[in-house]
């Protein structure tokens, strides 16, 4: 992780211990990405401070904290999602591994990291399309063009997604007509189709029914095996059932991370006992 070439665009020196790993358990999670000194302004709101936060892999970090801390603001970082308007700003760094890539950097494509980093909106969003070209979209990006090898893969995430049995008959019908839950787990589909090394999940549940967001809760546990996780919630019961790290965040500050029994049983900070006994937020 210290050889990183220098030809890669946008490669920063890691930080200090960024090799670190963690274990949790007897499972060892190296990091996967890491802000370092990460602020990010609206024009001239600012919305994130001076952030540095460890992601580790084959894990879910869940990062909780009050209506309007920056927690999406944070997640849409990580695959330039604010490219898209002018005058937003990106300052410090998130370093990916494990070739050490800046994803703020202005050299780093925001397509390809696209690629690399896909993510999942609060409101299932599936395109008018069918479900399997809903599925396909990024493959299809991607240039995958045989038949067989589409046919393949769109099983393959819709599997993953936990919804192929139930939508195996009807492949071609637009995924507009499946329920709130089957869509969102659609949406999930859509994202793993091209296979991400990191997985973003902007508050996936929150219109869903309780039945639907133990479905998809389920699978988000499954999928950390393959894929580096990070879910903003404000369901502080669904962090603590699913995440095995927490990041607390207060007015677009990072006040507190750790392992998610720490965070929830033993907090070293006011503010976050504050906020996870329920007092704020
Ligand atoms: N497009 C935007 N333009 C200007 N300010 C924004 C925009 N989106 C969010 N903000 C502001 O940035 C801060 C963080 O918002 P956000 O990241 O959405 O918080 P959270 O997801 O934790 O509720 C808030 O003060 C919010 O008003
Ligand atoms: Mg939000």
């Amino acid at each position: 992780m210290n050889s990183v070439p220098p030809s890669i665009p946008g490669a920063g020196l890691p930080s200090s211990e960024s090799d670190a790993a963690v274990s949790v358990g007897s499972v060892t999670r190296p990091v996967k990405a890491e802000a370092v000194g990460l602020s990010f302004h609206y024009g001239t709101a600012q919305a994130l401070d001076d952030v540095s936060l460890r992601f580790h892999e084959r894990a879910i970090t869940a990062l909780i904290g009050p209506s309007g801390c920056g927690k999406t603001t944070l997640l849409r970082c990580f695959n330039r999602m604010h490219d898209l308007y002018p005058g937003n700003r990106y300052s410090g760094r998130i370093v990916l591994y494990p070739d050490g890539i800046n994803i703020v950097s202005r050299e780093i494509d925001p397509i390809g990291l696209r690629m690399r980093i896909s993510m999942v909106f609060q409101k299932p969003n599936p395109f008018p399309k069918s479900i399997f070209e809903n599925v396909a979209y990024g493959l299809r990006l991607r240039g995958v063009r045989s038949r067989s090898e589409l046919d393949a893969r769109v099983e393959a995430a819709l599997r993953d997604a936990a919804l192929f049995d139930e939508v195996k008959d009807r492949l071609r019908k637009p995924g507009y007509d499946l329920s709130g839950g089957q869509q969102q787990r659609l949406c999930i589909a859509r994202a793993l189709a091209i296979e991400p090394e990191v997985l973003l999940l902007d508050e996936p549940t929150s219109a869903l029914d309780p039945i639907a967001t133990a479905r998809i809760e389920e699978l988000i546990v499954e999928l950390k095996r393959r894929v580096t996780i990070i879910i903003v919630t404000h369901n502080m019961q669904q962090a603590a059932r699913i995440s095995d790290f927490t990041a607390f965040m207060y007015l677009g500050r990072l006040v507190e991370t750790g392992s998610t029994a720490e965070i929830f049983q033993n907090p070293r900070r006011k503010e976050t006992e504050d906020y996870v006994t329920g007092r704020f937020g």
